[in-house]
């Protein structure tokens, strides 16, 4: 990494494809290598409180800073004011910055030995679902990066949730791996960014998160109408009538609707189904409430894909 070479890394929420934050050409390959347009900002990551002054030129002893402190390491990026050393790459111009620090051994001991700011954008191409092991990483972008540390399965599996405290009202730009209630026990009253905002977070786009392979919710079909045997089926929770009902392919992500269980395991899933060519995929929903907000969001945004078929 010092050399401007990327490195993916595991993190709690899903591996990152890290850089350099500082290095300006290693930033502009992960777009490229990503496929991702440059007008989609990274997070920057760091390793202790302290180095939020690295990229940032808000004052640490911000109240609501200070109030949000307890959730870090952890799976929580802020949007604070950007350090003007900060290269606008990293930040696609804008004057603010994203930046976490992540809950994992190998996350924490390569930012600690690196001894900077990383970059780090999921490790997927553009628009596909983000990796949650090593071999997700390796089986699309291996050829592409120099280094892949292998950190086994990320406990969360979704990604961070995305919190702007640039105005007064803190926003919600993403629902991730800290539930939306946990920050207003926190902070109080949290506006949620919504689809027509012009906010720029491009995670806010629909066709984010999206397998090739067209994705339906259960509660919206017609089972009399699908062939079982082109179709494949993923379960929250056991539903012994469904599952006798000959599906090429049943993924049940947890016995009784678990949702950590259901987030660590739904993109491995949504991978596996999608690499068996089926027509479909059928998916099971949950309460938009706790991590079920992250879970329904990118399930919503799977099943609105527009990356075109490979087929
Ligand atoms: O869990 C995660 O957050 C993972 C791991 C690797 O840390 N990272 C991740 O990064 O999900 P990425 O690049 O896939 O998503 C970053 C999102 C983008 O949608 C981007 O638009 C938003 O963060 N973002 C970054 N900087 C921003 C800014 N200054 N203002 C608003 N949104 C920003
Ligand atoms: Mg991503």
């Amino acid at each position: 990494m010092r050399q401007g070479g990327l490195v993916a890394f595991p993190t709690e929420t899903v591996y990152g494809l890290g850089a350099d934050a500082f290095n300006e050409r290693a930033l502009a390959k992960i777009f490229e290598v990503k496929g991702r347009p440059k007008l989609d900002p990274l997070i920057l990551h760091v390793s202790c409180f302290a180095d939020l002054a690295k990229v940032s030129e808000i004052d640490l002893r911000d109240k609501r800073l200070q109030l949000l402190k307890a959730l870090w390491p952890g799976p929580l990026t802020l949007i604070l004011p950007k350090k003007s050393t900060v290269p606008a790459i990293a930040t696609s111009g804008l004057p603010s910055v994203a930046v976490r620090i992540p809950a994992n051994p190998v996350a924490s001991a390569l930012l600690e030995s690196f001894g900077g700011p990383i970059a780090a954008p999921s490790a997927n191409p553009f628009s596909y679902v983000s990796p949650t092991t090593a071999q997700h990483v390796e089986a699309q972008l291996g050829e592409k990066i120099e280094m892949i540390l292998d950190g086994g399965e990320c406990q969360i599996g979704l990604e961070s949730t995305i919190l702007s405290i640039l105005e007064p009202t803190p926003k919600l730009l993403r629902p991730g791996g800290v539930p939306l209630e946990r920050l207003e026990e926190i902070l109080g009253k949290i506006e949620i960014a919504g689809k027509d905002s012009c906010v720029l977070a491009p995670g806010m786009l629909p066709e984010h998160y999206s397998p090739r392979t067209k994705l339906e919710f259960l509660r919206d079909i017609n089972l009399a109408s699908l062939d079982p045997k082109r179709t494949g089926l993923v379960l929250f929770s056991r539903k012994a009538e469904l599952e006798k009902l000959g599906f090429a392919s049943l993924a049940i992500l947890s016995e009784n609707g678990d949702l950590g269980e259901i987030s660590h395991g739904l993109f491995s899933a949504m991978r596996d189904l999608d690499r068996l060519r089926l027509d479909l995929i059928v998916v099971d929903s949950c309460a938009t409430a706790g991590l079920g907000r992250a879970i329904m969001d990118r399930l919503e945004r799977a099943a609105k894909r527009l990356a075109p078929p490979t087929k």
